[in-house]
């Protein structure tokens, strides 16, 4: 190791950790905030599947729609590129460069330095700290920018290569901001070249390699795909950890990095193989080590795979990893120890996994043993869409039925390719690809659904100061600053259902899992209900609803109220929510987290990581721990501090929140402590009761409790002790007696039952002899066939038959019957009579003429037929089937 003459600590060939802690002190030293990586779930952003860009967690302020303390940042923001815009899962493994997990380092300025810094730091980065050759360096830019040139020549730079909108214009997603942009590319040599003669920077192949992507942010793209200009110039980079670190080392791919090194000799200890020996192991082995890394990540960041959204591409994702496993001859489950190595590796820089190590070992375990079935199941269907199509006499399977295999089950394609190619078939690739489309269209347009959309009038609002939300007051007196009306702004209410922005208001709006308030804004020239209320973009609070009474101005003064009793019952089943989430870690253990939650007036859910089922005595002690914290009053504290200190005493942070430098933590008294925004009670006595109404399974490893509080939870009760009072009415006892009086009565009609059957014999054994007068003697044998009334079921039929056998002796009975508008017929052969004749063979020709068909044993057989008007024939007829088979000794 030696110090270069900036001080910075160099070593020949840095660790990937070293090169990530290396850009960030660089950035720091230029006046840079660090700021920590956000989740891979993109907090408020339904437009994007997962955070996939340095730039995400920045989104709002490059917009002007949120500022921070800081104009300079920089990150190693962790990002994920599997489904959405950039997509990169399916190249995964076969590339040197491709991953669906990876590190982005970027430098960010917000209206601070633009294109002469950005360019001047990047190039001093690679060539002054990472010792980067110049002339291995080319640099590519946006087609028309001659200002990017320029600062590029005035560094020295001359390898220069103008390339259009597909590779030099950046957008983070189909809307949102964007901006020319220029690249570092580093060149690896001729060796590495495709060979084809217009191989030159900005070729697709692996020479020329995309190293730093410096973004000149400039536009906001609307949903129409107009550019609308940005407030203030600004800088976004993005530069894959996992390619530097490559490069710095001379790894001919990633995968040789120290990044992978490790996950892949763990792999090929697994599976008992050499790593570089065989290319299609080495491919698998690299899809396993990247797909290990985004499932750990993923999880750690509380993706649960699941049949749709994010959990959808999680589970493809580890579905991948266990299809190349297989490949490699591993059969058993042996991503989840994968996901052991990652931390491995990569806990200095993500602490955080250490601490969820357990849960994404057990999440990824029970994920694989899920598909191993899966493969299990799907081979079996497979199997028999084999058989039919070969019965068919046809060589192709309906691609349909291969995709809904591959989409119901998840069972891969190549392995159906693979199975039908060993029975000589193939399947309709145009059928598969059809469906596909019609499927990612679906999916598509759910996601879009989800989205919560930004109005356009909204945008023209955010140019006024953000409106502020006053928690203790209930009633405000406030101008009213704006009103919508059908995504217009109008001057006054119309129609009835309309929108009203307040100069300041007294109403929460729904977040966090909290219900909005509700309540009504009045003024001198009418009143407004309203039903929602929702912030739709940082610091723009809406209030919806509908106009009762006259019509509301903008600009006038109004009394904005909410509805205090809703406020009260949603406070209630809030602070419940808190202290239910501290007793189930108490009870069940620390592993659970919250994985979702509902707070309404009425009710609240609650979702947490669990393994198994919570069992009835759990619940039973869960509620009764929660109601004594209710009971003991303790008072509940809301502080603000800063996010570190928050952390530092204990508080409870969701990691899909998003949190600002300042936090506000709700606490009761030492029970619960938590980072949270929404309304709570006072005192934990005011929430007066708490009543769990179920508790159940949502999604592999995640259950839910649903629960009532306060008013809803006595209204349960007393709707349960109603139902209580008048069952002991009817059983004529008190409600204590209801069990043990419940139990006796079951018992006696039990014992009733039996003896009912027992009198049913009796007298059927009493009609037995009457029954016997219609025996007839043919060749010598007794004969006896006879349409039963009266019976509800075969097992009185056969029991009949029993007592007929016994009371001859020796002969051939039939009993046929109708039983549920069908025909039953059963036929007994004494074992004396065997040889001669044969039950089975009997009842087949009886069962013919009631249209059924059936057989059986030589000494008992059962049918069943259609006809109900031809058993008083086909009984007759027995006679002389019977004489029939008997001719023939
Ligand atoms: N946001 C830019 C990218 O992802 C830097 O390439």
């Amino acid at each position: 190791m030696s110090l270069n003459s900036k001080g910075f600590k160099f070593m020949q060939k840095m660790t990937g950790h070293e090169i990530r802690q290396a850009f960030l002190e660089y950035f720091r030293r230029q006046g840079h905030t660090v700021v920590p990586s956000s989740p891979l779930i993109p907090q408020n952003d339904p437009t994007l599947l997962f955070t996939n860009a340095g730039m995400v967690q920045f989104k709002d302020v490059f917009l002007g729609h949120d500022t921070r303390p800081y104009q300079r940042a920089a990150t190693c923001q962790k990002c994920v590129r599997a489904g959405g815009k950039h997509n990169d899962l399916e190249q995964v493994g076969h590339t040197a460069r491709h991953h669906t997990f990876f590190e982005m380092l970027g430098n960010f300025s917000f209206g601070n330095y633009f294109k002469a810094d950005a360019i001047r730091y990047g190039w001093e980065f690679l060539t002054e700290y990472m010792k980067l050759p110049k002339d291995r360096l080319w640099v590519t830019i946006y087609t028309n920018d001659d200002e990017a040139d320029k600062l590029w020549r005035e560094i020295g730079v001359t390898r220069i290569v103008r390339l259009g909108e597909k590779d030099n214009f950046w957008s983070m997603g189909e809307v949102g901001p964007c901006g020319p942009c220029s690249e570092i590319l580093y060149d690896q040599g001729p060796a590495f070249s495709c060979g084809k003669s217009g191989c030159q920077a900005g070729c697709d192949c692996d020479r020329y390699l995309e190293l730093w992507n410096l973004v000149f942010m400039q536009f906001n793209r609307d949903s129409e795909g107009e550019l609308h200009a940005l407030p203030r110039p600004s800088i976004d980079t993005g530069m894959g950890l996992e390619r530097i670190t490559a490069v710095v080392q001379g790894a001919p791919s990633n995968f040789d990095s120290d990044l992978f090194r490790p996950i892949i000799h763990a792999i090929a200890d697994l599976a008992g193989l050499d790593y570089q020996n065989n290319h299609k192991h080495d491919v698998s082995m690299r899809v396993v080590a990247d797909h290990a890394r985004a499932a750990t990540f993923l999880i750690g960041d509380r993706v649960i795979p699941a049949n749709d959204g994010r959990g959808y591409v999680l589970r493809r994702i580890i579905r991948r990893a266990v299809r190349h496993g297989k490949l490699l001859g591993i059969d058993k489950p042996f991503l989840y120890k994968m996901s052991g190595v990652v931390i491995d590796k990569m806990q200095d820089a993500y602490p955080e996994l250490t601490e969820h190590r357990e849960y994404i070992a057990s999440l990824i375990l029970n994920e694989e043993e899920r598909f191993i079935h899966t493969l299990g199941q799907g081979l079996k269907i497979l199997g028999a869409l084999v058989d039919e199509v070969k019965l068919k006499d046809k060589n192709l399977a309906d691609g349909k039925e291969i995709f809904k295999l591959y989409d119901t089950y998840g069972f891969p394609v190549d392995l159906s390719r693979e199975i039908l190619q060993e029975n000589g078939l193939s399947f309709g690739q145009s059928e598969f690809d059809a469906a596909m489309q019609e499927q990612q269209d679906m999916a598509r347009k759910h996601w879009k659904g989800a989205a919560r959309e930004i109005k356009p009038v909204y945008l023209e609002l955010t140019k006024d100061a953000p409106i502020e939300f006053d928690r203790e007051n209930e009633k405000l007196t406030t101008q009213i600053l704006a009103v919508i009306q059908n995504g217009q702004l109008v001057g006054a209410t119309q129609d009835k259902a309309a929108e009203i922005v307040l100069q300041q208001t007294p109403f929460y709006a729904e977040k966090g899992g909290q219900e909005a308030d509700n309540g009504w804004i009045i003024s001198d020239s009418g009143r407004f209900k309203v039903e929602n209320v929702l912030e739709v973009m940082p610091g723009l609070i809406v209030h919806q609803g509908v106009t009762e009474q006259g019509s509301l101005k903008k600009g006038e003064l109004s009394e904005a109220r909410i509805d205090h009793a809703r406020r009260k019952n949603i406070a209630c089943h809030h602070t419940a929510t808190h202290i239910l989430h501290a007793v189930l870690r108490q009870v069940l253990g620390d592993h659970v987290k919250q994985a979702g939650s509902l707070v309404a007036s009425d009710r609240l859910r609650f979702d947490f990581t669990h393994f198994t089922g919570v069992s009835r005595r759990e619940l039973a002690r869960i509620e009764s721990l929660v109601n004594e914290n209710i009971i003991t009053n303790y008072s509940v504290a809301t502080q603000e501090m800063e996010l570190e200190e928050a952390i530092a005493s204990g508080a409870m942070a969701l990691f899909d929140e998003k949190y600002g430098q300042s936090v506000r933590v709700v606490s009761v008294g030492e029970v619960s402590k938590e980072l949270c925004g929404g309304t709570h009670v006072q005192a934990g006595g005011e929430i007066g009761l708490f009543k769990i109404v179920s508790e159940s399974s949502i999604a592999a490893g995640v259950r839910r409790i649903e629960a009532v509080c306060a008013k809803q939870a006595f209204a349960l009760v007393t709707r349960e002790s109603e139902l209580l009072l008048e069952t002991a009415g009817l059983l004529r006892c008190t409600p204590s007696e209801i069990a043990a009086k419940t139990e006796k009565l079951l018992d006696s009609l039990k014992q009733q039952e039996k003896e009912l059957s027992r009198l049913k014999d009796k007298m059927a054994s009493g009609q037995v002899s009457d029954l016997l007068d219609k025996v007839r003697e043919i060749k010598g044998v007794k004969v006896l066939a006879l349409k039963i009334s009266d019976v509800s079921d075969v097992e009185r039929l056969r029991s009949l038959g029993d007592l007929l056998k016994q009371r001859m002796g020796s002969g051939l009975i039939v009993l046929g019957a109708e039983i549920n508008q069908k025909v039953a017929l059963l036929a007994i052969v004494t074992p004396d009579l065997i040889p001669k004749l044969h039950a089975g063979n009997i009842i087949k020709q009886v069962a013919q003429i009631t249209g059924g068909s059936g057989g059986g044993r030589p000494d008992m057989a059962q049918a069943g037929g259609k006809d109900v008007d031809k058993l008083p024939e086909a009984i007759e007829r027995v006679y002389d089937i019977a004489g029939e088979v008997l001719k023939f000794p």
